[in-house]
């Protein structure tokens, strides 16, 4: 198949880009660089040795997407992970990531039906499920649009956006994957996550404790009902997660699927943060502080939905992603910025 991966210069979509490409797909990446940057489309190009033309424009530009596809026709599928994705930030900005994320979907939607494109593959998130009322979390789970911040209902929304596309266009395919916490980086060391400013998330920031560029990590939290009082989460390798993107491309039927991409195992932050001392060899200083607004307990999926229909399962450990992590820090301590 030939795809267009809207938002493929990013952490997720650089490694979905090398799995589609050894799974023997052709990529076209267009992506606005807002938050990435050309070099790891280049870095793609190097470990596949395959070339993958980048357009840098806004998906909800139909008019750009349109001419792009057009050039390259004909496109099979588009995975769509181009979007915001900081939750704090989307609590201070909805109206900016209400129009980014809607409005791409939208675009997107619009260029798969004048163009007819049959299948799309959307990247959702574990947040769509809010305050877990029991765990594991299965795709039957309750969801709902009362979620803390605005970023989790851009996602469900859309979620909802394509399930009516689908009922109104039985040609339609339209899949959406619930990533839990994608951590880690490919074996090569040439691309990883590169957060531009100090990381929200816990692994790019532990991440450059270990590498020196930060003191140390903050703890957000050690009385919750977990085994050591720290979050639980299910921290998915991101190689792992690009091999669900290509399952659920070549297994799209026609109408809409949900599937949760996790592990099912839950990963404490001080096991997390034990893991990459163990990685690297270095000690991550570490200092508790109070729990961060919004955050759950714990969350972690039942990942046997995807390994049904999709035969995916996950195969790597957070060992693994520590280590590729690490790997990927160390070799670039600046991210992509480090050229
Ligand atoms: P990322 O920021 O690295 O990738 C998103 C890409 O989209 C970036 O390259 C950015 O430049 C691009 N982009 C943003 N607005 C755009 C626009 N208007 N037009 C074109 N490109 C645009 O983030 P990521 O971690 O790779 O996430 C990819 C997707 O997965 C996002 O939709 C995100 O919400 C979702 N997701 C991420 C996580 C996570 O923890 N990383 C978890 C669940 C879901
Ligand atoms: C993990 C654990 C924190 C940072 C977020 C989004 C979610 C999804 C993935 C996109 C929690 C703790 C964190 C730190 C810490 N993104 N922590 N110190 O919050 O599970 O999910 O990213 O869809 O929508 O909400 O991930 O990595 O921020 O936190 O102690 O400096 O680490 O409290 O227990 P989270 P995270």
């Amino acid at each position: 198949m030939r795809v267009l991966l809207a938002g493929g210069a990013g952490y997720i979509g650089a490694h979905t880009a090398v799995a589609l490409v050894e799974a023997g797909h052709d990529v076209l990446v267009v992506d606005d660089l807002s938050n990435s940057s050309a070099e790891a489309v280049a870095r793609v190009e190097q470990i596949t040795g395959a070339a993958v033309p980048l357009l840098s424009a806004d998906a909800r530009d139909v008019e750009a997407l349109t001419a792009f596809v057009r050039e390259h026709a004909p496109v099979d599928a588009v995975i769509h992970l181009a979007g915001l994705k900081a939750v704090g930030e989307s609590v201070a900005e909805p109206v900016r990531y209400y129009d980014v994320n809607l409005g791409s979907s939208l675009a997107i939607l619009k260029l798969m039906a004048a163009e007819g494109i049959p299948t799309i593959v959307f990247s959702s998130s574990a947040t769509v499920y809010g305050e877990p009322e029991s765990l594991p979390l299965s795709e039957e789970s309750p969801t709902g649009i009362d979620l803390a911040n605005p970023y989790g209902k851009t996602k469900r929304i859309i979620e909802e956006i394509l399930k009516d596309a689908a009922a109104a266009d039985p040609r339609l395919r339209a899949v959406s994957l619930r990533y839990f916490n994608p951590v880690g980086a490919h074996s090569s060391g040439l691309i990883g996550e590169d957060p531009t400013g100090i990381p929200n998330n816990l692994m790019p920031y532990v991440a450059r404790v270990a590498v020196g560029t930060l003191d140390r990590v903050g703890v957000f939290g050690d009385d919750y009902d977990t085994p050591d009082g720290t979050g639980q989460r299910d921290y998915i390798h991101v190689v792992d997660l690009a091999a669900g993107h290509v399952a659920a491309l070549e297994r799209a039927r026609e109408g809409y699927e949900v599937y949760n991409l996790g592990t099912g195992t839950p990963v404490s932050v001080l096991e997390l943060i034990a893991a990459f001392e163990r990685a690297s060899g270095k000690q991550i200083p570490r200092e508790i502080l109070p729990r961060r607004a919004g955050d759950v307990a714990a969350s972690y999926c039942d990942p046997g939905k995807a390994e049904r229909d999709l035969g995916w399962t996950a195969t790597r450990t957070i060992d693994d992603a520590c280590r590729d992590s690490w790997d990927w820090q160390s070799k670039n301590p600046n991210g992509y910025a480090t050229v």
